[in-house]
């Protein structure tokens, strides 16, 4: 095997430290009937994530982790593949696909390098996957070459404003100061952990997205409702319901 880049190689060791921690979510995750995003499980009913018909449709999940996504898409008619660095968590995955009945393809490897043909694809999603663990610079381009004509990618990030004002140790919930500059983000390293995150700035994202071919169709800005919990440390409800926190992009390939 060709050596992995830095950051990939400290993210599989981190993802394959913490896989066990993801089992109780994925699990879950896989057996509801409604699906729902992000850290603060808003339903896909308020977000219109997914495409209305998935029937048919050849997709693949950068960064699939536990798989539901994919399940998700599987039970709406796609035929998924999911590719992921973490055989930790493919493992889990794997288990998850016996226990629930649906299996399709899982790749051990990089999202920046994927051993597929181009065009192969209608649908490339990444819901804290690929579009946080890769760098940008690798993994849109990738994702780009896998779709084919008026394909789609769609993936969910937190939004760069969360990013300016979380600390760096992200056990703490960000605050309403800006602690780093907007320009020029991209990559994010914590104080706790040995993992590497990649951020860019909007402006920024939309030139990569649009030159490799992509164009923006929607940018969804979270906004958690009322009551709403997460068991996340790194923001609370009272910030997240001013300003955004998560987003999710969609943008279709030329075709
Ligand atoms: C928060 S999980 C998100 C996946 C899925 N939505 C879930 O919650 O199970 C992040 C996943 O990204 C994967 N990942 C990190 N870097 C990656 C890379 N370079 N290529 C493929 N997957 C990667 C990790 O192994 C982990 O399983």
């Amino acid at each position: 095997m060709s050596e992995l880049p830095e950051h990939v190689g400290r993210n599989r060791d981190f993802w394959n430290g913490i896989a066990a921690e993801y089992e109780a979510d994925g699990h879950r995750n896989w057996a509801t009937e409604e699906p729902s995003w992000g850290i603060w499980s808003v339903p896909e009913s308020q977000l219109g994530v997914l495409p209305e018909s998935a029937e048919g449709l050849d997709t693949i999940e950068l960064g699939c982790g536990t798989g539901y996504v994919s399940a998700w898409l599987a039970r709406r008619g796609a035929r998924p593949v999911g590719i992921d660095n973490s055989e930790a968590q493919l493992a889990t995955a794997k288990a998850l696909q016996t226990e629930f009945g649906a299996e399709f393809p899982l790749l051990h490897g990089n999202a920046e390098a994927v051993p597929l043909p181009s065009a192969s694809f209608d649908l490339a999603v990444s819901e804290y996957g690929a579009s946080i663990w890769c760098d940008p610079y690798a993994w849109i381009p990738e994702a780009a070459r896998l779709l084919r004509p008026g394909g789609r990618l769609t993936f969910l990030v937190n939004a760069p404003l969360l990013m300016l004002c979380a600390p760096d140790n992200d056990d703490e919930a960000a605050g309403e100061r800006l602690l780093r500059p907007y320009f020029g983000m991209h990559r994010f390293e914590w104080s706790e952990d040995d993992s590497v995150e990649f951020h860019l700035p909007h402006g920024e994202l939309i030139a990569l997205l649009r030159a490799n071919g992509l164009q923006v169709e929607e940018l969804i800005e979270v906004r958690p409702p009322d009551g709403s919990t997460t068991r996340y440390p790194f923001v609370d409800l009272e910030w997240a319901q001013k300003w955004p926190c998560e987003e999710i992009w969609k943008a279709r390939k030329a075709g």
